[in-house]
């Protein structure tokens, strides 16, 4: 949805607002992205799982030129069928075009890297984007230990998707965006260094042998701290940010598009 030179931003809404405050603010966002000349494509907006669909058909039906994407903030790792509460990563497809997984709020919940496999495995399988979070948790660990870490757990990850027989290079050629969100970094109003983040994007690209692999960066960016992450060329590149706090408002969303060149 958006082409490879250009940066995506992830507006992660997570639990913070009502379906009927989500409409409101995707309709805001909209109206100012197309004042401010946002680039087709470098908007994906992540609302609750249930105000998703209504504001997938407001930004279709209304917003269309700005082909502002959607993602679910996480899925199922059933298939349909019997399995009562679930939301199967194939039934989100129409409505959503890529799904979260793995953020470092669901894990504090239990999840593990394995059971993300198997919620990645299913978004291949129904041909639905993943975007997987990886991070670490030590403020104080070096640059090799969180290097180290998040590889550990792109390896769990992985290990979780081949048990559904899902492959790494299945995975890989599925269009998977890792964001590499240190949990330390999430809400606390501290990002994490342009640096750090450079190196473990070179550590992910250097374990799964491919430069074209898409990496963002997410742990309280604002507009003042978004363009430092982009900044890093070759390997340590970044192809974007997931946006948690910052993307509640309109105008704050908006200057980090600014900042990173997407918006007038
Ligand atoms: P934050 O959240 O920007 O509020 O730190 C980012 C995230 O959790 O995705």
């Amino acid at each position: 949805m958006n082409d490879a030179a250009q940066p995506l931003l992830i507006a992660n809404w997570k639990a913070n607002l009502a379906p009927g405050e989500e409409v409101a603010l995707a309709a805001q966002i909209a109206t100012l992205g197309a004042t401010r000349r946002l680039s087709p494509g470098s908007l994906m907006i992540a609302p609750s799982m249930v105000g998703l669909v209504a504001v997938a058909s407001l930004l279709r039906r209304e917003h269309d030129a700005l082909k502002l994407g959607i993602a679910a903030q996480d899925c199922s790792s059933d298939l349909a069928g019997a399995a009562t509460g679930e939301i199967p990563a194939s039934h989100l497809l129409g409505a959503a075009d890529a799904v979260i997984l793995g953020h470092s709020e669901r894990r504090a919940r239990g999840e593990s890297g394995s059971l993300i496999g198997a919620k990645l495995a299913r978004c291949v399988a129904a041909g639905i984007r993943p975007i997987l979070c990886l991070g670490d948790a030590d403020p104080k660990a070096t640059e090799s230990e969180r290097c180290a870490l998040v590889v550990r757990q792109w390896r769990e990850v992985l290990a979780g998707a081949a048990t559904l027989g899902c492959d790494v290079a299945t995975v890989l050629g599925s269009g998977v965006t890792i964001a590499y969100e240190p949990v330390w970094a999430i809400g606390s109003g501290q990002a994490a260094s342009p640096d750090v983040a450079a190196a473990v994007a070179r550590a992910l690209r250097s374990e799964t042998s491919s430069s074209s692999l898409r990496i963002l960066y997410g742990g309280s960016v604002d507009g003042k701290s978004a363009a430092g992450f982009l900044s890093p060329t070759g390997e340590g590149s970044l192809n974007g940010l997931l946006i948690g706090g910052a993307s509640l408002q309109a105008e704050r969303l908006l200057e980090i598009a600014t900042a990173v060149g997407v918006a007038s």
